[in-house]
């Protein structure tokens, strides 16, 4: 029987989910989305499952792209486990689709609501230490589930989320494109490079000691999180919003998008910087 997850983390959340998982099912390898999907096919695997944090109520991009890719045993049980903060959406119905376009069921699908990590636009939210013990209690009974192979039919988007999707997260989806311009590397920074070896789209160069972004950036935090000296901000100067307004995204985020110097980052706390440079772990 062979196993294995693939997983997209940018602050821990879901590779903890994708881990306490692989332990729960034993034997199973553990692959991040980071990646070339042509490197890493699940053609001779029983057991292919993916972990990924939900994004603008569905699947983050450099995900969807990556499964597009991955070539799969069609016979395999599969799951996918989607960590929202609070709306999970169209991201299990996403990837059942995906899965379907390749000749394969979804044969188990949930979430975990977590903490809230978009720490460019807010503080991070429900506190760790209310959240986390609610993250894995729920982590603990999914992985129970998927170790024994259950069946569950894929939560499905609300009937608000499929109304609104387009008017409201339309202009995000579009924003993407420009979501690195607005970062910022203070003088602070000591050329180490943690923040290359974090980035899951591999975004970032390390070009005369400076990190520079290579404009695939899905805005994980990983990067942000993970810097020794809090050397990255986010500052949307007037050519970036001149940008964002020319891409004609009618936004209300774009106004409050920032870093302020105190703001608190998170990281999943069972999860290390290390962790997150990692591109396979074996459990
Ligand atoms: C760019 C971005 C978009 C997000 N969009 C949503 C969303 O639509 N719905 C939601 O519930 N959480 C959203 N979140 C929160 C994350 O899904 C959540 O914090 C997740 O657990 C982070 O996972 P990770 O730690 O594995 O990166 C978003 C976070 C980011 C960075
Ligand atoms: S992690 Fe921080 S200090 Fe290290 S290279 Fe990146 S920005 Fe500079
Ligand atoms: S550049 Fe930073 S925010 Fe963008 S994908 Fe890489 S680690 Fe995430």
């Amino acid at each position: 029987m062979k196993n294995r997850i693939y997983y997209f983390t940018g602050t821990g959340n879901s590779l903890r989910t994708a881990m306490k998982i692989a332990e729960k099912m034993g034997e199973t390898e553990l692959i991040s989305m980071k990646a070339d999907p042509e490197s890493v096919p699940a053609t001779d695997c029983d057991t292919i499952g993916f972990v990924y944090p939900v994004y603008h109520w569905t699947v983050p991009e450099p995900v969807i792209n990556f499964v597009k890719k991955l070539k799969i045993n069609r016979n395999a049980y599969f799951f996918a486990v989607a960590n929202p903060s609070f709306i999970c959406g169209f991201a299990c119905e996403r990837m059942a689709k995906l899965l379907h376009k390749k000749g394969a069921d979804l044969n188990y699908g949930s979430f975990v609501n977590s903490v809230a990590n978009y720490v460019i636009v807010y503080p991070p939210f429900p506190p760790a230490k209310l959240m986390v013990p609610l993250m894995e209690k729920k982590t603990d009974r999914i992985a129970e589930e998927i170790a024994q192979r259950k069946e569950r039919p894929y939560p499905r988007a609300g009937r608000m989320v499929r109304a609104r999707f387009q008017k409201f997260m339309g202009p995000y989806l579009e924003l993407q494109q420009y979501a690195d311009q607005p970062f910022t590397v203070s003088d602070e920074c000591i050329g180490c490079g943690l923040c290359s070896r974090v980035c899951p789209c591999n975004n970032i160069k390390i070009t005369d000691g400076k990190p520079s972004f290579q404009h695939h950036c899905a805005n994980c935090m990983a990067c942000v999180t993970s810097c020794p000296k809090r050397a990255i901000g986010y500052e949307i100067t007037k050519g970036d919003r001149e940008l964002l307004n020319a891409s004609n995204s009618k936004t209300g985020l774009v106004k409050i998008m920032g870093l302020p110097a105190k703001r608190k980052l998170y990281r999943n706390p069972y999860i290390t910087v290390q962790d997150l440079t990692k591109e396979k772990f074996e459990l």
